[in-house]
């Protein structure tokens, strides 16, 4: 199968559609990262996203709907700080996991009585999952190997051959995943950090539980990668790390902020913008660069506690590094 990327009009977006309904999988944008969409009450072709994934069917699929109040068609109820979290933060880069309702069959929630969902906030998305007139699975588009995708060329990367189509939209605005609330427990619980931060759900429902994330990476780019605390003087140690490796024969490349730039002079460094929004936009799309220049290592900057985001850019270095800490 050719696999066809697409500007996303009307026409097109109503090919996907029609592609969706007959059980076929699309692949298409959303702010966070690139989506594998299947529909998620064809268990069938649901079945087809955790091969092409290279998924292991234990682990559950997100389930996303278009508006509200189709939330209420995919869960059996809606706690109250899960409505005040839909109202502040849906559509956008959170997942809330609920009672499932008995239309979205096992294979989505590997058997799970709960369901993961959120309404993203990306107008093609939205086009594309209303005309599909049904929720739709929106696992990220990339083989279990590799970072999310935030590029098309990045989901052609990994899946060339497997789709038909991938409706392109640019680079995904937030470029890290959702946030993945339970919100069945009290207080919810906050499975992964991630583009809505920890500290924009305390402000919106007082306390929260934090689960730590797995250590053992999900995926792992060819590169070996590891990260900096975050203290004073981090880029002296950055410095010495990357001159070891140079040394040691092999080549690394320093992932850092526009304002500590200087301080590496003339190594190898990619610029990931002015602050920690950047960062989590452009993270992925580096290490995929990195891999693609052939670096041995990786080295990123580390990020201050507390600030915005935060959080869900240490859980992702975490995994990325498995747990390599300098
Ligand atoms: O931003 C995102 O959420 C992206 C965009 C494309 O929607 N999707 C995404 O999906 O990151 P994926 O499949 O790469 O990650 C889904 C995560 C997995 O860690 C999975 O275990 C968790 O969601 N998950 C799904 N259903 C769950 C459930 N019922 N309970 C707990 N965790 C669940
Ligand atoms: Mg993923």
């Amino acid at each position: 199968m050719e696999t066809k990327i697409l500007k996303p009009d009307d026409l097109n977006i109503m090919l996907c559609a029609k592609r969706l309904k007959e059980g076929e999988l699309v692949a298409f944008p959303t702010e966070t990262v690139y989506a594998l969409g299947a529909i998620a009450t064809d268990a069938d072709a649901v079945k087809k996203v955790f091969e092409v994934k290279k998924r292991p069917l234990d682990k559950p699929l997100i389930v996303a709907v278009a508006s509200k109040s189709d939330i209420q068609k995919v869960v059996k109820s809606i706690p109250d700080k899960a409505q005040v979290l839909i109202d502040k933060f849906m559509p956008g880069a959170l997942t809330l996991v609920l009672d499932r309702a008995d239309i979205i069959p096992d294979v989505v929630t590997a058997g799970s009585d709960s369901v993961a969902v959120r309404i993203p906030d990306n107008e093609v998305a939205k086009k594309l999952i209303a005309l599909s007139g049904a929720p739709v699975v929106v696992p990220s588009a990339n083989t279990a190997d590799k970072p999310s995708p935030t590029l098309s060329s990045h989901v052609k990367d990994d899946l060339d051959g497997q789709i038909g189509y991938i409706l392109d939209g640019g680079a995904s605005d937030i470029g890290i995943e959702s946030t993945i609330v339970d919100a069945r427990t009290e207080p919810p619980t906050v499975l992964r950090a991630g583009g809505v931060s920890v500290e924009q759900l305390k402000k919106a429902i007082g306390e929260v539980k934090t689960k730590r994330e797995e250590t053992k990476p999900k995926y792992m780019p060819n590169a070996e990668v590891m990260f900096s605390a975050y203290y004073d003087g981090m880029t002296d140690n950055i410095c010495a790390r990357y001159d070891n490796i140079v040394k040691s024969g092999k080549t690394a490349v320093i992932i850092c902020l526009d304002s500590s730039r200087a301080s590496y002079g003339n190594r190898k460094v990619y610029t990931v913008g002015s602050n920690y929004r950047d960062y989590a936009h452009n993270l992925f799309a580096m290490l995929r660069k990195a891999d693609g220049e052939h670096y041995d290592a990786v080295i990123a900057e580390g990020v201050k506690p507390d600030e915005d985001l935060a959080d869900s850019l240490v859980a992702r270095l975490i995994k990325l590094s498995g747990g390599i800490i300098i």
